[in-house]
C-alpha cells in the first residue's frame, strides 16, 4: 500500500510544484495554513509557486485546535468552496496542519489527494513524513486518524527562519530520537552541536528524514518496526495530554513533552532491558541542556499515569514501551512492572 513515499527537498520542488500539479489535473486546488503560516508563510508560497488560482483555507493555530470542530469547519468550506473528487489539499504548516489536514483530505468524499509543505523543523523532520494523519480526541492524543501518503512532500528549510527557538528546539527533539533509536553517530554528531539555529539544522534534515522513511517504508502500518519511532513517546504523549489539558500549568511543546519521556523510558531501559546507566545519564545530561526543567508533582505523576492507559499502543490493557538495549538497539513490546514509574519520574527530577 505505501511502497512510495515521495519527498523532495529544497526550493527547487517548490518551484516547479505548479507544473506538476498541472499534469495532475486537478478540478480545484485547496490551501490549508494556520493563522501563523498565513502570517509567516502563504504569501511566499503563493509568490514562488505561482500557484495564485488557489482556495485558501485558514484554522487557528496550535494543539488544541487538531480536533473534530476544526475538521467539520473545514469540510464544510470545502464543500461551499466546489471542492469534488478530484480536488486537491495542500498543507502548508506545522504537524498540526499536517497531521489535520491530511486527515481531513483523508475523509473529504472518501478521500482526495494532499501534499505537504511542512514549515516547522519537526513537521519537516517527523510529522509530514511516513502518512500519518489524525487529531486528538478530547485530551488524548492522536486517537482518531487514517494512514495514507501525501502524494508529495516538499521538503524546504527557507520556512525556518521565521520559526521561534523553542519551536526549533522542539523538531530537535525527534532528531536526537532518531540517532537514539537507529544511529549512534548520528546522535553524538547532534548532541555536541555547538548551537541550534536554523542554519545549523537545516543539515540535518535530510539524514533524520531518511531514518524516518526506512523505518515507515519497511513497517508502514506499524505492525513492528515502525513502533520504534515511538521512543520516548509513551509517556511522552501522556505528559504532553496531561499540559494541554492544564492550561494553568506550564504549556508543553510536542518536543519538550517527548524529550521528558525519552529521558524516563531511558531509565526505563536501565531497569528492564540491561541499557546502561552511564548512557542514561548521558541523554538526562544532554535534553538538560536544551529542554527546560519542568516540576512534575506526585499529583501530577498521577494524572499523567492516568492518561497512560489510553495510549493507542496499549494491547489488552498492557501498556507496552519502546526501550532502548543499547544507544541505536531499540526493543519495542517491553511490557514495564508499574512500580517503576515513580522511580522514572524520579530519575528525570534528579
Ligand atoms: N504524523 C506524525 O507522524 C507525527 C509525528 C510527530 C508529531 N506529530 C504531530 O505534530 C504536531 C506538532 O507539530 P509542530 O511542532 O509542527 O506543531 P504546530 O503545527 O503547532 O507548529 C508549531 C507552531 O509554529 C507555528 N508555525 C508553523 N510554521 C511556522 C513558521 N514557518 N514560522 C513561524 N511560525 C510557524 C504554528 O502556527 C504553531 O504555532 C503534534 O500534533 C504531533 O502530534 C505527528
Ligand atoms: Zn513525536
Amino acid at each position: 500500500m505505501q511502497n512510495k513515499i515521495n519527498i523532495t527537498f529544497g526550493t527547487e520542488s517548490l518551484l516547479r510544484f505548479s507544473q506538476e500539479l498541472q499534469a495532475r489535473n486537478y478540478s480545484s486546488l485547496f490551501l490549508l495554513v494556520d493563522t501563523h503560516t498565513q502570517e509567516f508563510c502563504l504569501k511566499s508560497f503563493l509568490t514562488q509557486t505561482g500557484l495564485h488560482h488557489i482556495e485558501v483555507l485558514v484554522m487557528a493555530a496550535g494543539e488544541e485546535h487538531k480536533n473534530l470542530q476544526t475538521c467539520e469547519s473545514l469540510w464544510h468550506q470545502l464543500s461551499e468552496r466546489g471542492a469534488d473528487r478530484n480536488s486537491a489539499l495542500i498543507n502548508l504548516g506545522g504537524g498540526v496542519v499536517t497531521d489535520l489536514g491530511g486527515f481531513v483530505a483523508c475523509t473529504f468524499k472518501r478521500g482526495i489527494d494532499f501534499f505537504n509543505v511542512p514549515t516547522t523543523l519537526l513537521a519537516m523532520v517527523d510529522a509530514s513524513v511516513g502518512g500519518k494523519t489524525g487529531i486528538d480526541l478530547g485530551p488524548l492524543k492522536n486517537q482518531i486518524g487514517i494512514i495514507e501518503e501525501p502524494k508529495q512532500v516538499l521538503i524546504d528549510s527557507q520556512w525556518l527562519s521565521t520559526l521561534p527557538q523553542e519551536e526549533l528546539h522542539s523538531g530537535f527533539a525527534e532528531m536526537l530520537k532518531h540517532g537514539l533509536i537507529s544511529d549512534e553517530n548520528y546522535w553524538n554528531q547532534l548532541r555536541a552541536l555547538p548551537q541550534l539555529d536554523a542554519a545549523t539544522l537545516s543539515k540535518f534534515i535530510e539524514p533524520s528524514v531518511t531514518i524516518k522513511k526506512e523505518v515507515v517504508l519497511e513497517d508502514p502500518r506499524e505492525r513492528s518496526l515502525r513502533k520504534v519511532l515511538n521512543f520516548g513517546h509513551t509517556l511522552g504523549h501522556a505528559i504532553e495530554s496531561y499540559y494541554l489539558t492544564h492550561p494553568q500549568k506550564k504549556r508543553l511543546l510536542h518536543g519538550e513533552a517527548i524529550a521528558i519521556g525519552m529521558v524516563m523510558e531511558s531509565f526505563l531501559g536501565v531497569k528492564c532491558c540491561g541499557f546502561s546507566k552511564h548512557h542514561a545519564e548521558e541523554i538526562k545530561e544532554t535534553f538538560a541542556r536544551y529542554y527546560p526543567y519542568v516540576e512534575i508533582d506526585t499529583q501530577d505523576q498521577k494524572e499523567i499515569l492516568e492518561l497512560l492507559r489510553h495510549d493507542k499502543k496499549n494491547k489488552s490493557g498492557r501498556i507496552n514501551f519502546v526501550l532502548l538495549e543499547a544507544i541505536s538497539k531499540p526493543k519495542i513490546d517491553v511490557e514495564v512492572p508499574q512500580e517503576l514509574f515513580a522511580k522514572a519520574f524520579e530519575f528525570y527530577g534528579s
